[in-house]
């Protein structure tokens, strides 16, 4: 029988408020935190609370949907009015990852078209995007794990593009579970991830608590690692894909494709649909986040650096779609994505 390995989600509902699992203190602390109304969940969204593009705009949603209850119960005559600044408010959390801006946009549509009382109708709303999300992820895991070939072993991942940045299963790490329960892969390699960490603490924690065999690398030994041959694939989620191709992920993701290609190491990017931007024509339109210098200056709360140095943090790089070998969204998948593959995909 095959194991489906999948027991973490970390945006749950809960009567009648949101709670997020704080993935600030992963692993040390399993806490969940409790939030009440848009301007909490945007601090959440930006103190990185909860991070990860899907998880991000699923989020959203729920700050949607606490807003339109208090906004409602002050003035049910103008709601649609009054909610817009928490609408604002939320959109100007964290500017790279469009599922934020995506989801915030269907909110909006659902507004546009309520009479009366909006809570339950945004509520379904938020659900649905959430489950949407989990079985985008379980299809997308089934996709990409096809292109693996049995008796791969291992795999690279960066970042954390798991059950913790999307509704449940992850989009990187969905197509890793699926790959490790067809025993296609054996054992993933995750870059630690300067400056926050989230392979080290937050994609180590998830494949220690499903049980699959993860090694951490600093992300400056990627290069000996593919050059002694241990990786077949790297595999990486996204906060935005432009409309030829060219993925935004979290910074060093370009540096990983550029030494894939060198040593001829597969480049997979996965992400559900809500995360291409058509609206985009190539990267350089990404907004791209810059993040504070005590990140880098730090590690941990301890200053490790030298008094007086500066520090540059992009949060995010961005990969040209000539160096992505396949992107596999709940859709298909797109093999050396252009315009015309992207839109074929999205269009499906
Ligand atoms: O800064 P973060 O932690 O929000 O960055 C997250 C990433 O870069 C992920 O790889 C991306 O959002 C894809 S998540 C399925």
């Amino acid at each position: 029988m095959t194991t489906i390995y999948d027991s973490i989600r970390p945006i749950v509902w809960r009567n009648n408020k949101l709670y997020l699992l704080d993935q600030r203190i992963l692993p040390k602390e399993y806490t969940e935190i409790e939030l009440l109304n848009a301007q909490q969940v945007a601090e959440a969204i930006r103190d990185m609370v909860v991070r990860g593009a899907p998880a991000i705009g699923i989020t959203a949603a729920y700050g949607v949907v606490l807003a339109a209850a208090i906004r409602h119960a002050e003035d049910p005559a103008n709601w649609k009015q009054l909610i817009q600044q928490d609408i604002k408010v939320l959109a100007a959390s964290r500017p790279t990852a469009v599922n934020l801006f995506w989801a915030l946009e269907h909110m909006q549509q659902k507004i546009d078209a309520i009479d009366g009382n909006p809570f339950e109708i945004l509520k379904t709303a938020a659900d649905k995007i959430l489950q949407d999300d989990i079985d985008a992820n379980i299809k997308m895991g089934r996709l990409g794990a096809q292109l693996i070939a049995p008796g791969s072993k291992a795999v690279l991942t960066h970042c954390n593009a798991g059950a913790l940045a999307t509704g449940g299963y992850g989009t990187a790490l969905g197509v890793i579970r699926s790959a490790f329960s067809d025993q296609r892969i054996e054992h993933v390699y995750a870059d630690e991830t300067r400056p926050w960490l989230q392979g080290a603490r937050l994609t180590a924690w998830e494949m220690v608590q499903d049980k699959i065999p993860v090694t951490l690398l600093a992300e400056g030994a990627a290069a000996s690692l593919m050059k002694q041959d241990k990786v077949s694939w790297v595999i990486v989620g996204s906060d935005r894909i432009a409309s030829n191709g060219d993925v935004a992920n979290k910074i060093g993701t370009y540096a990983l494709a550029v030494l894939a290609r060198h040593h001829g190491v597969k480049f997979m990017v996965a992400a559900p649909t809500t995360t291409v931007d058509m609206q985009i024509a190539h990267g350089d339109a990404i907004p791209i986040e810059q993040r504070s210098q005590d990140e880098v200056l730090s590690c941990g709360n301890t200053r490790v650096a030298a008094d007086g140095a500066a520090a540059w943090n992009p949060a995010f790089d961005v990969t040209p779609a000539a160096l992505v070998d396949v992107i596999v969204t709940e859709k298909g998948v797109v093999e050396n994505p252009t315009t015309e593959k992207i839109a074929a995909m999205m269009n499906a």
